[in-house]
């Protein structure tokens, strides 16, 4: 896929990696790693001219948010910000109105809300592309940022061992449907009550995916090229706080953990990080952290995102 040619992507929604073909997911990737350099060594392309892009969040944003924003500015379009706390949807007026007010107006709609059923609703009724910015279900657009930065640091994305420690939420889903796109051999640790999607898995496993669940946090970090977590306590589920807490004793991943690692192997994160929980702030700033790495692509993914599905490129 060139990003500057239109792809199989236009106009479609980006609810879940599982909605892509494997050949879209590496596509993407490979845009995303293409912006990137064109966007270092100076290059501006206007590919979003006069294009609009209304992003909506029921829940809090540094990354998704900025970046998201940033990415159409700097390819010459302009966002929109609606918090829930402005549009009271499902409150104030049904998402399908909302839907069917926002395609009259703009070019894109991306949304970050606690159901990924509102999501769904959302993409139903809106005939412009909806990007789904994290939701209870899943998070595809952080795991494009994870994956550039894994081609970045190891080249080829083929039989890397990845292990993700911590909660089987958003996050966690996105990693199987990933690494199954890629053919990385994911590893997820996580205690008895906390796996991931269970449908997610299976359809993941009938792909081909290489999943396994380990119980055992350190035996699951032997080995890999790359270590991951993400917060035990996801936005939404802070009354289950002290109980998460007590379940994940032991999951806290340090320094002390990196040594298990295969020689190159990284350590990531996909931020915000709750230290003393999930990992130590000195995991996060150590030289095996490629965690700001992972930030900055979220950019350069996200660009990936838009040219793909909103620019007006040529067919061949
Ligand atoms: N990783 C991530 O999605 O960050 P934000 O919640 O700040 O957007
Ligand atoms: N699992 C976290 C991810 C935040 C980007 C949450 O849902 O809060």
């Amino acid at each position: 896929m060139d990003v500057l040619r239109m792809s199989s992507l236009k106009g479609r929604d980006l609810l879940s990696l599982a909605g892509l073909s494997s050949e879209e997911f590496h596509g993407l990737l490979d845009s995303g790693l293409q912006l990137k350099r064109g966007w270092k060594a100076g290059v501006r392309p206007d590919l979003l001219r006069h294009k609009t892009l209304a992003m909506i969040f029921e829940k809090q944003s540094l990354r998704t948010r900025s970046t998201f924003d940033i990415a159409m500015a700097q390819l010459g379009g302009h966002s929109v910000l609606l918090s829930q706390n402005y549009i009271g949807w499902g409150v104030r007026e049904t998402i399908r109105d909302v839907a069917h007010n926002l395609e009259r107006w703009v070019e894109g709609i991306m949304a970050r809300t606690y159901g990924h059923a509102t999501l769904t609703e959302l993409a139903e009724h809106a005939d412009v592309p909806v990007i789904n910015a994290l939701s209870d279900l899943s998070h595809p657009c952080q795991l494009l940022a994870d994956y550039m930065t894994l081609r970045e640091t190891f080249g080829d994305l083929r039989g890397l061992k990845l292990t993700f420690v911590g909660d089987g939420n958003n996050v966690c889903n996105s990693h199987i449907e990933a690494a199954t796109h890629a053919g990385v051999e994911l590893t997820i640790a996580c205690p008895e009550g906390f796996d991931p999607d269970a449908a997610v898995l299976e359809r993941a496993r009938e792909r081909g995916g290489r999943v396994t669940i380990e119980r055992d946090p350190r035996a699951a970090a032997e080995g890999a090229d790359a270590l991951y977590t993400d917060v035990w306590i996801s936005m939404g589920m802070e009354e289950e706080a002290e109980a998460r807490r007590i379940a994940f004793a032991g999951y806290t991943i340090t320094p002390e953990w990196f040594d298990a690692l295969s020689p190159r192997g990284v350590f990531m994160h996909d931020l915000p990080a709750h230290y003393g929980e999930e990992c130590s702030e000195d995991a996060v700033y150590h030289p095996r952290s490629v965690v700001f790495d992972q930030a900055e692509n979220r950019l350069h993914a996200h660009k990936a995102v838009l040219v793909q599905l909103l620019a007006d490129l040529p067919e061949d």
